[in-house]
């Protein structure tokens, strides 16, 4: 370093400079990189003990190592050690497990709700059993059937049995088109990719394609690198959802993901009827407003995401990469998680504790900041 030139000084220099803006950024492709072997196994075995691991209980110990549910009989796609649960889970409380430079985002703890959950929520109080089927999305590998939801409530599109439109807890099947799952709604993954064949320099969002991926049912997103894990976010870091201001002339039909790429038509592509247009542009709705502005004034003014984003009640946006305040959009994950959460209805916060004219500013009262 001693006889280093002005030039490479400067290069240098340029190089740590770009670094830090890149990583201030905040935001990263969905990419894994990494040493093969940490989710790869070419014979099943290691020491000769099996390596594949799956099922109930399996996931990452705090310690780096792959172990707990059961050594695997059957085969698991890719030569990979463990399937989307067992390698998504931990059995510790942390919610992003760091090996070498992999980092797996967990969404399924399997002690305990995590102190720190990432932006999806978790699993864990959903795989508790029939008493707390309300709190997530029954999920196969995780959870039975919900015992009362016997479809996805506002689904008026399909009714084949194994559907995931009418539930996520079946195997692999012909009428889940051999998804279900994880995918029934991570419906195509492409962790060794940044892009789909379909979309040449856009990942979808966090994987979230459809059976029309090819005709462009996707949804677009600006995605945090550490998926809001709290000691990685701020007021300016965090996820930035897509979302449109709804014509109201579009007639009652939910507005189709490929046409809106928004988060809340995907969540419509289970639960039509709740994305509905009916009432919408006449102040009389049938269902709380979702792909709607946020207004800028009466109450809504005080709330300003883009100097003052809550992610206990955040907004999407018509542009996730140049966010405006005039185009900040209200949709399902305002008030949900999606994978699970500590409430019922998968809220993001406790539904009784927001009482009307009680001082209290969370949860609805974002929005509705004249209400408490
Ligand atoms: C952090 C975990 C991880 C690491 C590290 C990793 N892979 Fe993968 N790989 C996956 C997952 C998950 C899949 C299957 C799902 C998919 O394709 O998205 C996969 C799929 C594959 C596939 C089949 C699909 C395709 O895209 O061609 C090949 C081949 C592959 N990996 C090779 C490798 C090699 C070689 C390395 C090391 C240089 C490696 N992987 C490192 C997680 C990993
Ligand atoms: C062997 C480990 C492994 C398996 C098996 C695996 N994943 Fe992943 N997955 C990872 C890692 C590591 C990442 C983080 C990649 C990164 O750094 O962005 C990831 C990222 C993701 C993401 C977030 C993508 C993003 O934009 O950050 C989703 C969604 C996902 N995986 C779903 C699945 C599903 C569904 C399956 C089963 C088909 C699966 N994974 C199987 C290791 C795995
Ligand atoms: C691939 C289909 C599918 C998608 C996409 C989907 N859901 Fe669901 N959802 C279901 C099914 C099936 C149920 C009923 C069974 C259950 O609870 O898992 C359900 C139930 C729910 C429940 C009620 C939970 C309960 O048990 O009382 C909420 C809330 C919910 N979904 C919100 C969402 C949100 C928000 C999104 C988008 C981020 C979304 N869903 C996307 C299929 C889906
Ligand atoms: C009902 C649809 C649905 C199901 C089922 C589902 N996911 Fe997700 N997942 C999503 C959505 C939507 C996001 C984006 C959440 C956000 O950014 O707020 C997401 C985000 C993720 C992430 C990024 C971390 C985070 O919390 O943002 C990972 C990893 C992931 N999912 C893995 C999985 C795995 C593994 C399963 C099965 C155990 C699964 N998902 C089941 C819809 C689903
Ligand atoms: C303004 C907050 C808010 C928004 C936005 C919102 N929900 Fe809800 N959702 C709730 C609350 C609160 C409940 C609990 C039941 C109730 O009070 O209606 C609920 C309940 C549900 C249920 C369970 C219904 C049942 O029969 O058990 C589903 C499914 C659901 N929401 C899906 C969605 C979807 C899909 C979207 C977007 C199209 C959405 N929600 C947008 C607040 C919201
Ligand atoms: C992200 C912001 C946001 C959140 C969070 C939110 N709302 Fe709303 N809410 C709106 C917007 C925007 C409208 C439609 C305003 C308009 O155009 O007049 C609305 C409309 C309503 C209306 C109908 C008002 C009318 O004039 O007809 C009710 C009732 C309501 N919300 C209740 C709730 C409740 C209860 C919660 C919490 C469960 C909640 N909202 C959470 C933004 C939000």
């Amino acid at each position: 370093m001693t006889n280093i030139s002005l030039a490479e000084r400067r290069f240098l220099l340029y190089s740590v400079l770009t670094l830090a803006l890149s990583l201030a950024a905040g935001t990263a492709a969905a990419k894994v990189s990494g040493v093969c072997g940490n989710c790869h196994t070419m014979h099943n075995s290691q020491d000769g003990a099996a390596v594949a691991h799956s099922g109930d209980g399996a996931g990452w110990a705090a310690d780096g190592s792959f172990n707990a549910g059961a050594a695997s009989e059957s085969p698991i796609g890719y030569l990979l050690i463990s399937d989307c649960v067992g390698c998504h889970s931990a059995t510790s409380d942390q919610t992003i497990v760091q090996l070498g430079e992999n980092r797996i985002p967990i969404v399924m703890n399997t002690a305990q709700y995590p102190t720190k959950p990432l932006a999806g929520g978790n699993f864990y109080q959903v795989s508790r059993g029939e008493t707390y089927d309300g709190y997530g999305h029954n999920v196969y590998g995780i959870s039975e059937i919900d015992g009362t939801l016997t479809s996805a409530p506002g689904n008026n599109r399909c009714g084949n049995a194994e559907s995931c439109h009418n539930t996520l807890a079946v195997a692999p099947a012909g009428g889940n088109d051999y998804r279900g799952g994880c995918q029934g709604c991570h419906y195509s993954v492409y962790h060794h990719k940044d892009s789909t064949p379909y979309l040449a320099d856009n990942t979808p969002y966090r994987f979230l394609t459809s059976h029309d991926e090819r005709f462009g049912a996707w949804v677009e997103g600006v995605e945090h690198a550490s998926w809001e894990h709290p000691d990685d976010t701020t007021l300016t870091e965090h996820n930035f959802y897509k979302g449109v201001d709804r014509n109201p002339n579009d007639g009652a039909e939910s507005l189709e993901l490929k046409q809106s790429n928004s988060i809340s038509s995907y969540c419509a592509g289970c639960h039509n009827l709740f994305h509905s247009n009916a009432g919408i542009g006449i102040n009389t709705w049938l269902r709380h407003p979702t792909d709607i502005a946020l207004p800028e004034d009466g109450e809504y003014a005080q709330y300003n995401p883009v100097t003052a984003y809550e992610v206990q009640s955040p907004v999407a946006w018509v542009n996730p990469a140049t966010p405006q305040r005039d185009e900040a959009i209200v949709m399902c994950l305002s008030c949900h998680r999606v994978h699970g959460s500590e409430h019922p209805d998968i809220l993001r916060w406790d539904y009784s504790q927001i009482i009307a004219g009680e001082a209290n500013e969370d949860g609805c009262f974002v929005c509705h900041t004249t209400k408490d």
